[in-house]
């Protein structure tokens, strides 16, 4: 594949992904650019993360593309597209619980050659306003701590594009107000792009350029989200999941 200068950050297309012998995804693709966040909402089951999965290197699509700064990345693994500056959370916020909070930032420098420095991961740390002391055990700390440390420990190698999958699960308001704040930051100030997958179509509201939405496996529609969540598929798609 050639490199067009005019290559999005980031886009796949007609992606088929196949799970027990069940088809999982059907034609999905998309567009972003550097400081663009693009919501991807649905309902459970309806493929969000198991799309953040090929997206990100995990899961091998039946079909179909994948494309960064014009480049085919298909081939690439997950810790070689994380190189390339892709970073990717989870749902669930597993952090090492043996280590203290110290340790795991220690860890996550020394991941990078050169190893990063105590500054990189400062520095990393209050982007995502995470306070917590370096003695701090990782077992002591809550859900938004955890999303916060993985966050930090992702943003010390200055990704171009985050992949992140329901950060708001499991968090109060005034957490899921800062992470509303957290990452207008990152894409608006930062020029960093945010693929975000959320089922909760509020929360988009206020940080979604634009989304794109998924039921059963397939993009049932995509824009901007007033235009979109008053589409009548996408409506029936919620209202036949959501009670
Ligand atoms: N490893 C797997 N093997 C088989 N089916 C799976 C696997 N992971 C997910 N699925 C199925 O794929 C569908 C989409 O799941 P998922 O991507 O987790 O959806 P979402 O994140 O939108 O809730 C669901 O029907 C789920 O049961
Ligand atoms: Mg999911």
């Amino acid at each position: 594949m050639s490199e067009p200068s005019s290559a999005p950050l980031f886009a796949c297309r007609d992606l088929y992904l196949d799970l027990g012998g069940r088809e999982i995804l059907r034609d999905i693709g998309f567009e972003i650019e550097p400081g663009e966040v693009l919501g991807i909402i649905g309902p459970n089951g309806a493929g969000k993360t198991s799309l953040l999965e090929i997206l990100s290197g995990r899961y091998t699509p039946k079909s179909g593309e994948v494309f960064y700064n014009g480049r085919d990345i298909n081939k690439l693994r997950l810790f070689e597209r994380a190189r390339l500056g892709i970073g990717r959370t989870y749902q669930t916020p597993v952090v090492c619980e043996d280590l203290t909070v110290g340790e795991t930032f220690k860890a996550a420098r020394q991941a990078y050659k050169p190893y990063l420095t105590r500054f990189d991961a400062e520095y990393a740390a209050a982007l995502v306003h995470f306070t917590a002391d370096e003695d701090t055990p990782c077992a002591q700390l809550k859900t938004f701590e955890r999303r916060q440390l993985l966050l930090a420990n992702i943003l010390m190698k200055q990704p171009k594009l985050l992949l992140m999958d329901e950060p708001a699960a499991g968090l109060i308001n005034s957490e899921i107000d800062q992470i509303d704040s957290i990452l207008r930051m990152l894409s608006k100030e930062m020029n960093i792009a945010v693929v975000i997958v959320e089922h909760r179509i509020e929360l988009l509201d206020t940080i979604a350029d634009r989304v794109v939405v998924m039921d059963a496996g397939e993009i049932i529609a995509a824009g901007l989200l007033g235009d979109v969540v008053n589409s009548p598929q996408v409506r029936a798609a919620y209202f036949e999941h959501v009670e």
